[in-house]
């Protein structure tokens, strides 16, 4: 089972963490493997500004990085550093895809305004016909008698 309010609370508590001086947009990530261990994220800002890197990237590949491929859950909390309460931050494009590259239908993306308050996406309903891995596999692009 999910401990949703825990992972929200984990994604909020990051947020502290954010390295941020040009957006003073802070975002906290907290990724829920299969196992139950849980790594988390925040974003770091650039001077040079495309090096940047968002929260759940930062998540993920910390995970990764650390021999983990299946996942769960992520919770995202993010919002404007000045603000006293957060809205819903949903993830950027480019981490839309990194989770495609990892996750399944029944993984969850919960956006995180307080630790009770949240919305649950599945990555079908963010992301609808994503191109990935499968995408590659000559096979199911060609079918299995091809030769290409
Ligand atoms: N950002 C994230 O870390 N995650 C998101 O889901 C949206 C955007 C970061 C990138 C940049 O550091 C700042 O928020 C403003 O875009």
């Amino acid at each position: 089972m999910i401990d949703r309010e825990d992972l929200c609370g984990k994604a909020l508590e990051m947020r502290s963490r954010a390295y941020t001086p040009y957006s003073h947009f802070r975002v906290g990530a907290a990724l829920l493997c299969k196992d139950g261990s849980i790594y988390t994220g925040c974003n770091i800002e650039n001077a040079a500004y495309t090096p940047s890197n968002c929260a759940e990237r930062t998540a993920f590949f910390k995970a990764v990085s650390e021999g983990y491929r299946e996942f769960t859950a992520i919770a995202i909390a993010g919002g404007n550093d000045t603000v006293e309460s957060l809205d819903y931050c949903a993830p950027c494009g480019v981490c839309r895809q990194v989770i495609r590259e990892f996750c399944d239908g029944s993984f969850e993306i919960i956006l995180a305004k307080s630790r009770e308050e949240y919305k649950v996406y599945t990555l079908e309903e963010l992301l609808p016909m994503g191109f990935g891995p499968e995408n590659l596999d000559k096979k199911m692009l060609y079918g299995a008698d091809d030769r290409l």
